[in-house]
């Protein structure tokens, strides 16, 4: 194993920004032989610019036959979650009231996500066995990849009694006809096109399944983490809405998005077909555009300027369609777990694992009933006054 390799195992980011800065051009080699764009200007150009979004988006694999049934499908995932919003704060308040005092994170992030979505996944109605599996499934390593490999090969287990019973559901529900979307089986269901399989059918609402609880609980994880490191001991003294933001800028969950090179790109010798690696995480982190960037800072996001590309839904024809419900839904829990308590970490740190993006290392939650004070009270204030830029 290269020296790169073993430094970016034991730190993927403090690697990844060594071999930006040591860069003498603006595309670097990733120590797996990737491409990889460091310039924050040339990774914003290359996620909107056709000559490298062409075609389709590698986010739904071959499942669907065209970009316009790729586009489709996303919209309807995305409209229907916004239209649940009221169902999803309903589920989320059973959810957060049941949470223990002391919890294990991420995986309490995620079940608690996966809880409140629940019932848009798959409508209340859907046979009592697969709602079973699908929590089984989300539990038991199908979301976020587990780091032992038999928690791997468990996973693969449950993805697979997942796809079987998604798949009979379909065929259910095509039997039978669907109208208005009770759920996001619904919403798959009323976009794909008629000959797709129920097979394939369901591996799509599998991919939708992961891409929503996944990243949505990681980033509730990062931003519960992160401001409890920074305001220890205290009620946070920052707007919920600028916690999260910060959050989704300081540790990206989506770290990294792949295009295929196209010929003759940059200055460097990329081949036609090679893979192109864009990094949130570095454009995020690139100081000739945003101001202290290495800071957990949320208050920057009420300041005038200093801020740079900001990436973590992506950008361009392949921009994340479900961006918008998922601040909500971040913002929705991560207000929940802070409304009339106070928060404590222990065991975290910044430091990311990789898992299918950047996920924090398992740290614990203490969750206890807040006793407001003067001080807290002119904080709480503070914090429900609106936002001015
Ligand atoms: C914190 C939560 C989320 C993050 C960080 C995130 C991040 C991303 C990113 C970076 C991309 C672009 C990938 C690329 O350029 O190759 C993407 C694509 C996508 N995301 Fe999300 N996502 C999140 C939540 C959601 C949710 C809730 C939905 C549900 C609708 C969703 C649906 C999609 C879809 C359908 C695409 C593919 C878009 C296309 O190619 O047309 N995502 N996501």
């Amino acid at each position: 194993m290269s020296t790169e390799m073993r430094r970016f195992r034991r730190d993927p980011l403090a690697s990844i920004e060594h071999l930006r800065h040591r860069a003498p051009a603006a595309v670097f080699r990733l120590p797996w032989g990737d491409w990889c764009v460091g310039d924050a200007d040339l990774a914003r150009a290359v996620l909107r610019e056709p000559e490298f979004n062409g075609g389709m988006s590698a986010f739904f694999g071959s499942l669907l036959p065209s970009r316009s049934n790729q586009v489709a499908v996303g919209r309807a995932v995305r409209d229907l979650l916004r239209a649940r919003v009221p169902d999803f704060r309903d589920g989320l308040a059973a959810a957060v009231a049941d949470l223990p005092a002391t919890s294990r994170w991420p995986a309490a992030g995620t079940a608690l996500v996966h809880r409140s979505l629940a019932d848009l996944l798959l409508h209340p109605r859907t046979p009592s066995r697969l709602r079973r599996t699908v929590e089984q499934a989300a539990r038991g390593g199908v979301l976020v990849r587990p780091p032992h490999v038999w928690q791997r090969a468990w996973a693969e287990v449950l993805r697979g009694r997942l796809l079987t019973g998604v798949a009979e559901e379909v065929a259910q529900r095509r039997a039978s006809g669907t109208g208005e979307p009770r759920d996001v089986l619904d919403a798959v269901i009323g976009t794909c096109p008629g000959g797709m399989t129920d097979q394939a059918v369901a591996e799509l609402f599998v991919v939708l399944f992961r891409a929503i609880v996944a990243p949505v609980g990681c980033t509730v994880a990062w931003s519960v983490l992160l401001a409890c490191l920074h305001a220890p001991g205290s009620p946070w003294p920052w707007p919920v809405d600028r916690v999260v933001r910060e959050a989704l800028r300081h540790r990206p969950m989506a770290w990294m998005v792949v295009r295929p090179a196209p010929a003759g790109f940059g200055d460097v010798p990329v081949r036609a077909g090679e893979v192109l690696s864009v990094s949130p995480y570095l454009a995020h982190h690139d100081e000739r555009h945003w101001t202290d960037p290495d800071a957990f800072r949320p208050d920057r996001w009420a300041e005038p300027g200093g801020h740079g590309p900001y990436l973590p839904f992506g950008t361009g024809p392949f921009t994340c369609a479900g961006a918008l419900p998922a601040q909500v839904l971040i913002t929705a829990t991560v207000t929940a777990l802070t409304d009339g308590a106070r928060l404590t970490v222990t065991g975290g740190d910044e430091r990311p694992v990789l898992a299918d993006g950047l996920v924090p290392r398992p740290f614990t939650l203490h969750r206890s009933a807040e006793e407001v004070n003067d001080h807290d009270r002119c904080v709480a204030t503070r914090l429900h006054e609106p936002d001015r830029p």
